[in-house]
């Protein structure tokens, strides 16, 4: 099984390419709408809230897990990869939002040599990266591809409450207003160099997707997250065959669970999966939050 972690309903985005382009895989994927929105809290929080997130995931058995939340991929992933998952569950590991999308804006492999099938309509010099704050003051995205690709200029615009505002249903008009801010500072950050590629780094904004196209100038290239992670998922289960789904394993069928009101999420589900979903109530409660030396002298189950 393949564990999805978001810090709410967005990652259903991320989730509903994943089953498309895996369907026989099986997912189960957490939301943790009780602490949700995350792009507003610290990143220690933050790393609490994912690390024993994940933690649970894999106690229920999951192999692998994705964070398809990009604020907690941009400030827990690499402190749970290195300081976390090596005592923890060493046979386990976890991916996130942004290999992929940095591998398609570098045309770079993250370690297997050769390049990406994602091909640009002219290369690429200037990217704009539109993410909640926390994630855009993490600077994650700028720090991998400053290592990764040197040439790209990256623009970061931290775009507050978006994601509250998609969730909530705001009215068109006002979420309409607010991209065009957006993009509006990205294009004044610019300085009247074009603008080429346009990432979308938040769960939240595949559903708005067409705001961002109408207000960025046309020729601006918008990468799909989603798919990309999707794609990354795929080939990373065709090179550790471990991690995905055994012949003799039942194929398909995704759970849902959830720390908030399963009902109450069910009802915005459907506009982030295309299909409304059978959220469950996670059983028990989350293990406390604590330090890293905490988790790690826990022995885990299973
Ligand atoms: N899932 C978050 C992300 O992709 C957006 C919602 C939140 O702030 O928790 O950044």
């Amino acid at each position: 099984m393949i564990g999805v972690f978001d810090s709410g309903v967005g990652g259903l985005t991320v989730l509903r390419a994943l089953v498309a382009r895996l369907p026989e895989e099986r997912f189960l994927y957490l939301g943790d709408h009780a602490f949700a929105p995350y792009g507003r809290r610290p990143a220690d929080e933050i790393y609490a809230l994912t690390r024993r997130a994940v933690d649970r995931l894999f106690r229920e058995g999951c192999g692998l897990v994705v964070i398809a939340c990009n604020t907690a991929s941009a400030v827990a992933l690499r402190r749970l990869q290195q300081a976390w998952l090596p005592t923890a569950w060493p046979d386990r590991n976890i991916l996130g939002v942004f290999v992929p999308v940095i591998e398609a804006l570098s045309g770079r492999k993250w370690t297997a040599p050769g390049p990406t099938r994602y091909s640009p309509r002219r290369p690429a010099r200037t990217v704009a990266v539109f993410a909640t704050r926390t994630t855009v003051q993490s600077n994650a995205f700028g720090r991998e591809l400053k290592a990764r690709a040197p040439h790209l200029t990256v623009l970061q615009q931290a775009c507050p409450r978006l994601a509250e505002a998609i969730e909530e249903g705001w009215a068109q008009e006002d979420i309409d207003r607010g991209i065009a801010r957006y993009v509006g500072a990205v294009m004044a950050k610019a300085g009247g160099t074009p603008v080429d590629l346009a990432v979308l780094g938040c769960t939240h904004y595949p559903l708005v997707q067409d705001l961002f196209r109408k207000h960025l100038p046309e020729g601006v290239t918008m990468l799909d997250q989603p798919t990309l992670c999707a794609d990354g998922l795929a080939d990373y289960l065709g090179r550790r065959k471990r991690f995905a789904r055994r012949a003799d394993e039942p194929a398909g069928a995704s759970r849902f669970l959830t720390s908030g009101d399963p009902e109450a999420i069910a009802l915005i589900s459907e506009r982030f999966f295309g299909a409304a979903v059978p959220f469950e109530h996670l059983r028990g409660d989350l293990p406390p939050q604590g330090g890293d030396e905490a988790a790690a002298a826990e022995p885990p189950a299973g």
